[in-house]
């Protein structure tokens, strides 16, 4: 089968390549010209471990190609995936425009039968409108559209696209059905549970799936936030919770608030979707306003921690990725954070694994870069724990405290055990502890 994947992002070139590993040919097409060339290179342009090899493995073995040439690759092709980002619009709904482009160009194209796979997130409704717009520009066009939601995290996308909890697919045509079965035969074959329903229930599950586990967080969030005040400990309680199989451990950590690309834009699509068929959904309006207030509660604590004014204070920020194993800082707690501390007047030195060359696209030389956990202590009034990378959670603490004008420590993560952080000298604040 021969398959074109229409956006080289994180999704596209994440699924393109474990499609090829599946044994499908693919090419994975971008109209970004430099993202293209560095793929030609091996050179991968995220940060996803385990991603490189497989690209390696696949280009070598001949199934996984890249072209900026979109309309070839759009005829060359039998099902075409679209994988295009789909960002938040001023009023906080999905914008498609870059989505639409592509569905114009496949209008263009289409020379005969063709399966149009979405990927991308999409408004409920949205796989009609594509099917209408090219119905509408090519006639007798011969076409399903398939709405086919990815559910990969990123950290472990490689993984979690080999081992899928489930396989949602979206259509009403038994062709379409049929040709994406046989593209993810290999999971039919372990036996992964495959979800088919029409389009709408499918784009719905995505959105409904990303905002109930928002929805966990900001819901551990608050619960750790009326802990402190009753001098409870929220990580007994969330395992005490998550011990009810109804409820699950998963995502009832406590930390800054959600980030990513995803949680946050996608509760806000739901949101707008919802308001905008006449609906108040005044659950999710709440998910969305907890998780915003999170972020502020973080800066608040430093703020006490380090006096009540941070105008002048050196603040030492670990981690600026929205969460570990990734160089992604889109909607990171730890970028809020940092303005707002900026804003108040602190200096900021920051260290990340992964991302400092996004944080500086961010921030160029309004903060300092370490080049480690402990310049980040250097002269600091106080080190604020933004993301629990794993070389974050064994910090040599003496070393640490030695190189700080304080020894305030804000662990939005709940990494350090509380009582160890005070008998090794620290000021120290987790979340809901
Ligand atoms: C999320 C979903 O988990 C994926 O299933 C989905 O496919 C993806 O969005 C998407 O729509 O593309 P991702 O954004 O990569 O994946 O990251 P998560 O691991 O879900 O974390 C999201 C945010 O929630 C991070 O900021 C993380 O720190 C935070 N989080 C997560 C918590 O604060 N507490 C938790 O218990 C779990």
């Amino acid at each position: 089968m021969r398959i074109c994947m229409i956006g080289t992002g994180y999704v596209g070139l994440v699924t393109g390549c474990g499609l090829a590993e599946f044994g499908m040919k693919v090419t994975c097409v971008d109209k970004v010209t430099e993202k293209i060339a560095m793929l030609k290179r091996g050179e991968i342009p995220i940060y996803e471990p385990g991603l490189k090899d497989l690209v390696e493995k696949n280009v070598k073995e001949g199934r996984l190609s890249f072209s900026t040439d979109i309309p070839e690759a759009i005829r060359n092709n039998l099902v075409v995936f679209l994988a295009v980002g789909t960002p938040s619009d001023d009023g906080g709904g999905a914008d498609l425009r870059y989505l639409f482009d592509a569905v114009d160009e496949i209008a263009r194209n289409l020379n005969g039968y063709k399966v149009i796979a979405i990927k991308s997130t999409v408004p409920v409704g949205t796989a009609k409108r594509v099917s209408r717009r090219i119905a509408g520009r090519v006639e007798g066009a011969a076409f399903d559209v398939v709405s086919n939601p990815e559910f990969l995290r990123e950290g472990s996308a490689v993984e979690d696209f080999l081992h899928p909890d489930r396989v949602v697919i979206g259509t009403e045509s038994e062709q379409a059905i049929a040709i994406m079965k046989d593209i993810y035969s290999p999971l039919y074959l372990i036996e992964t549970p495959f979800v088919i329903t029409n389009n709408e229930t499918a784009e719905m599950i995505k959105y409904a799936a990303n905002t109930f586990l928002a929805a966990k967080i900001s819901y551990i969030n608050e619960v750790a936030n009326i802990c402190e005040l009753v001098g409870a400990d929220v990580h007994v309680v969330a395992r005490a919770m998550g011990l009810d199989g109804r409820i699950s451990r998963k995502f009832l950590h406590p930390g800054p608030g959600f980030g990513g690309s995803c949680f946050p834009k996608d509760t806000r699509a739901l949101y707008h979707l919802a308001r905008e068929k006449g609906y108040d959904p005044a659950l999710i309006g709440s998910v969305i306003r907890v998780n915003e207030n999170q972020k502020t509660r973080m800066v608040e604590k430093v703020k006490r921690r380090v006096g009540g004014d941070l105008s002048g204070k050196v603040i030492g920020v670990l981690g600026v990725s929205f969460k570990p194993n990734t160089d992604d800082i889109r909607e990171s707690p730890a970028i809020f954070v940092i303005q707002r501390l900026l804003d108040a007047g602190a200096k900021v030195q920051a260290f990340d694994p992964a991302a400092l060359g996004e944080a500086r696209k961010v921030f160029g030389d309004a903060i300092t870069y370490a080049a480690n956990a402990y310049e980040v202590a250097q002269g600091a009034d106080a080190i604020v724990l933004m993301t629990e990378w794993n070389q974050f959670r064994s910090l040599d603490l003496q070393e640490l405290k030695g190189r700080m004008k304080t020894p305030v420590f804000v662990d939005t993560r709940n990494v350090y055990d509380p009582r160890k952080m005070e008998q090794a000298g620290f000021a120290y604040e987790g979340v809901g502890r």
